[in-house]
């Protein structure tokens, strides 16, 4: 199998997670950790249950310091480079929960500037797109008293003192090594690094106390947090610590993930009517099923290739239900299109709920927005 490539901006090839701890220098989330959350958090979630969420940085020391009711915050983005889609309510579904669950700040980075710098797109969309995309976080259901979100242009005056400092501490051939930027990168993407770490720090300034961050986001975004963490002693910051989940797969199979850049015929939006998701479901979900009605019943399908049965490990919270899905397809009872259409019911009744309170949340926006 050649070697899967993940980066911030792109991720090709079928990942292989065990291998990016080692590559990436993170840990295991282990069960002792595991038990640690629930405990904290005094309920499960199956995120943590399926090993979605699969490590992390530094999180007994995050979860000792809550325990002993130090400062602590959470973090989490958004690149506004298009439509929100399902893969990146992943890790909000998380801080979610992890937000009732330990009742404290959550932190919002959208990233205006840095998808204006990195894609074909002009500034007035990238802030337009930004403010589209804070409404799907809204309706997601955070508490207004204590959620922060920023959009970097329209908070640059706060954000660009911690930005710049550092930004001191980062060189050019650190930033190559760790994002690939070379000659012919716009000097724009070699300062925006700086950027998407300083926010690591923005609660210790807001809160005027030293508050130590955790961001729970996809393993893509590790790079960021490497360098934030080399440079937190510097600046006298705690060190941010870091949860990683995997990807949301591609409808398209098992390679690369849920993204707006690739296959994008075949993206979720959280916008879409609940005939475009059907239809995408239908047309595009690769199949782990047999190819013949008989052969299928016979031989059963293979839950572990086929895209519908693993998006439904990230949005089918009941392990029963899961697992009765599972049991069924492998044995055949269950067919391929019986299987999209759980999906699809599963989907659209998410997204009817989540679209009214993404309208909704126009009325509350302010309540979140930091502004300078
Ligand atoms: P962006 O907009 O590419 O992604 C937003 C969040 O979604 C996660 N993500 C996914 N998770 C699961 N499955 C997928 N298919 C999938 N695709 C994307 C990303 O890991 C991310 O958590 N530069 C950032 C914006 C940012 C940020 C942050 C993200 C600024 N500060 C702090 C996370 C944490 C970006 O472009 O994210």
């Amino acid at each position: 199998m050649s070697k899967a490539k993940v980066t911030p901006w792109e991720v090709k090839g079928v990942v292989d997670y065990e291998r990016l701890i080692e590559e990436f220098g993170t840990n295991h989330l282990t069960e002792p950790l595991i038990k640690k959350i629930e405990k904290a958090a005094k309920k499960s979630h199956h995120m943590l249950r399926r090993k979605i969420f699969f490590s992390h940085r530094d999180l007994e020391i995050f979860l000792k310091e809550h325990e002993e009711g130090k400062s602590v915050a959470l973090y989490t983005g958004r690149g506004p480079s298009g439509n929100t889609h399902l893969g990146h309510i992943v890790p909000w579904i998380f801080c979610k929960y992890l937000q009732d669950a330990l009742d404290i700040p959550l932190y919002f980075q959208i990233t205006d500037d840095e998808k204006f710098l990195c894609k074909d797109l002009t500034l007035e969309e990238t802030n337009k797109l930004a403010y589209e995309n804070a409404l799907d976080f809204i309706a997601m259901g955070f508490d207004p008293k204590k959620t922060f979100i920023f959009v970097d242009t329209d908070y640059a005056k706060t954000m660009y003192k911690i930005a710049i400092k550092v930004a001191k501490k980062v060189t050019a051939s650190s930033a190559q090594a760790v994002f690939g930027f070379d000659n012919s990168t716009n000097i724009g993407m070699y300062f925006w690094p700086a950027m998407q770490s300083a926010t690591c720090f923005l609660p210790t300034v807001h809160q005027k106390k030293p508050t130590r961050t955790l961001i729970p986001a996809a393993i893509d975004q590790d790079p960021y947090w490497r360098i934030a963490r080399d440079v937190a002693p510097k600046l006298g910051y705690p060190k941010t610590a870091a949860i990683h989940c995997t990807f949301l797969p591609s409808l398209l199979g098992p390679e690369g993930k849920m993204s707006t850049s690739e296959g994008s015929h075949a993206t979720i939006f959280t916008t879409d009517t609940p005939d475009e998701v059907k239809k995408k479901i239908n047309k595009y979900a690769f199949s782990g099923g047999k190819d013949t009605l008989e052969e299928h019943r016979k031989h059963g399908g293979n839950p572990a290739i086929d895209a519908a049965y693993q998006w439904l490990t990230f949005f089918e919270e009941d392990d029963k239900k899961l697992k009765s899905i599972r049991d069924n397809y492998k044995s055949g009872k269950l067919l391929s299109g019986e299987l999209k259409a759980i999906l699809i019911e599963k989907v659209n009744a998410f997204l009817k709920v989540h679209q009214k309170k993404r309208e909704l949340a126009r009325k509350h926006i302010d309540k979140f927005i930091l502004k300078d």
